[in-house]
Order: structure tokens, then C-alpha cells, then sequence
């Protein structure tokens, strides 16, 4: 079953190209942005929506967090985005215009479901589940449902599930900008175009396995790994150290790349490797300043660098060129080589990649 591959994470994280495909089919060849990708009441459901809340644990917690970013930047519409487990116990001021939405590869992890069931217990019925099993519990509690197409996901580590929740949310963000006419068509037309390319651009990612592998082999000896991004790159540094401390067991941690000297930067020296996000977008300048930070404090920087980002490989600082800048799209790139990265430095250490120790793939309890 595995065929080619050595692990279901490795089959899995080269699937993406596909598992996008088949997710975004409906908006292939002629399709469009409507809310009917959310199924048919969803017009009613999003009518009127002022807020969104974003309830999830884990990996599809961190595709909250990107959708954050794109729902404020294009759609216009305030977001928060909440673990389930700490939304569910605590007092929150619910709002009926709010459009809840829950994230969940299985459909059946117990805080997300509880949290669901909370949200609709204070009065707020606009629910939307994003899931990757059709008949989930989750799915089953949602007023609606968008059902991501990866396919079974057999690795404990969440990959293909991730990039197509992803998918799911940029649609989302483009339905509710369309329903609030934030939308002109020639901009539809353009986010359609990139849409519809994605896998051919995640394949591109896919390419660059050698040259990462190479990378891990460096750095799978390190006992801890610090993660910087900036903005809608932030979550995939913070999705980049879960993957790989779950599988490799190196400790690693994420910041927003601007809170360096607010503290972790004491941490930097010759055995903290830092893995930075630099895509060519409109902090770059920012995220280059950070990055002469650690350097000037002798930490090894392993940068993922979009063409046209400028950043010179030099004594102590490694480059790895990415693909063209992706636009609103780009984390879903770059969460790719964090995935390979945390891949292959895991199979360095020779751990169970499949199954990591003390983790099970559902977290039906809480
Ligand atoms: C990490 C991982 C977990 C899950 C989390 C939520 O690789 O897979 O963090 O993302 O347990 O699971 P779902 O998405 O099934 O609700």
C-alpha cells in the first residue's frame, strides 16, 4: 500500500498535490465562488454574519490561525481563533451573528466536539464544520459542513489533512468576501487562477525533498530548534515546530519573528538552530532584520527563501530557494518543506515516524 514510499507520512505529505485537486474540484475548469460550496443553506447561515470564531486543537488549530489573517485581510470580517479545549470551560460572551466554525481532520476529537456543542448551547447556531470524515460527530453537530477531500490520513502527524483544511478556509474567506461585496470579479478571477494551480505549485515544493533531507542530516543531532515567522507565516512556523517535535523529538518552539528581543533571542547561541519563513511579501524587510539578530549572536540560520527574496547564503546562514511568491496562498508552500524538513529529520533519529510515542491519531478524550 505504501508503494514508492517508506511511511504513511511520506505517501501522505506527496499526496497533496492530489488531496488539493480533489478538494478544491468544485471550483475547477468554470466553477466560482458562491457560498453553495458551503452547501445549500449556507446563504441563510452566512447572511447577516458579522464575526467568525475559530474552534479547533493541534494541527487544524494552526489553520485557524492562518485563516485569521486571510479573513481580515480580504473578507473584512473580525476573527478569533480559540483551542477548543480552553474555549469549552471558560466564560466567554457569545454573539448569535458569529458564524463558528470548527476544524477537524478525524471529526471526532472530544474538546472540538464539546466546544461545538458549547457554542450552540449559548445561542449561536450559525455553525460550519470543516472535516475530512463525512459522517463524523462533528459533521453531524454543524449546521454546515465542508467535507475536505485528502483521503484516509494514516500518519499520527497531520499533513495533506492540513493543507486541504486550508484550501477549505481560503474558499471560505472568498464566499463570505463576495457575499459582503468585497469581491470585484477581476479579483475573484485572479484568486481562482492561483486556486486552481496550487497542486502544480505545491508539486513544485515537493522537488526540493533532496535538498531538505540534506538540512535535516545537519541539524537532527540539535536538542532544540526555534521557528520564526511573520504574519500569515507565523502559524506555519508555530505548525513547523509541532511537526517537529511530535515526530523527531527535537524541542523546538515558534515565534511571530518580531518577538525575538522580547525574550527567546537569550536562547540563541552556535546549538539553537533557527528555521525561518521568509517568503518575499511586504515584511520581508522586517523578517531580514530579525534574521541579522540571530545571527549576530552566532545561531545557524536555516532560511526557506521565496525567489526574489534577496537574502544571501553566507558563513552561518544556509538558503533554501523556494518557488515565486505564492500571494494570499503562500503558507500552504511553505508548510511543505516544514513538512519534509520534520520528515527527514525524524527518519535521522531513526524514531517511529507513523506513530509517534504517547500519541494517538483521534483524541476521543479529553
Ligand atoms: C498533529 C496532529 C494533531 C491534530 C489534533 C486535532 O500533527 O495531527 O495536533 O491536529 O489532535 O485533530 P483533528 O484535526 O482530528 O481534530
Amino acid at each position: 500500500e505504501l508503494g514508492q514510499y517508506r511511511h504513511y507520512m511520506q505517501k501522505e505529505i506527496f499526496e497533496q498535490p492530489q488531496a488539493l485537486a480533489s478538494t478544491l474540484e468544485l471550483i475547477a475548469g468554470g466553477g466560482s465562488i458562491s457560498p453553495q460550496l458551503f452547501g445549500s443553506q449556507a446563504a441563510d447561515v452566512f447572511g447577516g454574519v458579522r464575526r467568525v470564531l475559530v474552534l479547533a486543537c493541534g494541527t487544524s488549530y494552526h489553520a485557524g490561525l492562518v485563516a485569521r489573517y486571510w479573513l481580515e485581510s480580504v473578507a473584512k470580517v473580525p476573527c478569533t481563533v480559540e483551542i477548543a479545549s480552553e474555549y469549552r470551560y471558560r466564560d466567554s460572551v457569545p454573539d448569535p451573528d458569529t458564524l463558528v466554525v470548527v476544524i477537524s481532520q478525524s471529526g471526532e476529537t472530544a474538546d472540538t466536539l464539546a466546544a461545538l456543542k458549547h457554542a450552540k448551547s449559548l445561542g449561536m447556531t450559525r455553525t460550519l464544520a470543516i472535516c475530512n470524515v463525512p459522517e463524523s460527530a462533528i459533521v453531524r453537530e454543524a449546521a454546515l459542513r465542508f467535507i475536505t477531500r485528502a483521503g484516509p490520513e494514516i500518519g499520527v502527524a497531520s499533513t495533506k489533512a492540513f493543507t486541504t483544511q486550508l484550501a477549505a478556509l481560503a474558499l471560505l474567506t472568498l464566499a463570505l468576501a463576495k457575499l459582503a461585496g468585497r469581491l470585484p470579479e477581476a479579483e475573484e478571477g485572479r484568486y481562482l487562477i492561483a486556486l486552481r494551480h496550487l497542486p502544480v505549485a505545491v508539486q513544485k515544493v515537493l522537488e526540493l525533498e533532496p535538498q531538505i533531507e540534506a538540512w535535516a542530516q545537519r541539524f537532527a543531532a540539535k536538542h532544540h530548534a526555534l521557528f520564526l515567522g511573520r504574519g500569515r507565516h507565523w502559524p506555519i512556523a508555530m505548525e513547523g515546530a509541532l511537526k517537529l517535535k511530535e515526530i523527531s523529538y527535537i524541542h523546538a518552539e515558534a515565534y511571530a519573528a518580531g518577538e525575538l528581543k522580547h525574550g527567546p533571542l537569550a536562547l540563541v547561541d552556535r546549538d539553537m538552530p533557527v528555521i525561518a519563513i521568509a517568503p518575499a511579501d511586504e515584511l520581508l524587510e522586517k523578517l531580514k532584520s530579525n534574521l541579522q539578530e540571530v545571527r549576530a549572536r552566532g545561531g545557524e540560520l536555516y532560511v526557506f527563501a521565496d525567489a526574489g527574496s534577496e537574502i544571501a547564503e553566507s558563513e552561518g546562514v544556509h538558503i533554501l530557494p523556494m518557488p515565486e511568491h505564492y500571494g494570499m496562498l503562500s503558507p500552504v508552500l511553505h508548510v511543505v518543506s516544514l513538512q519534509l524538513l520534520s520528515y527527514h529529520a525524524a527518519l535521522v533519529k531513526g524514531t517511529d515516524v507513523d506513530k509517534p510515542r504517547n500519541l494517538a491519531k483521534s483524541v476521543t478524550v479529553e
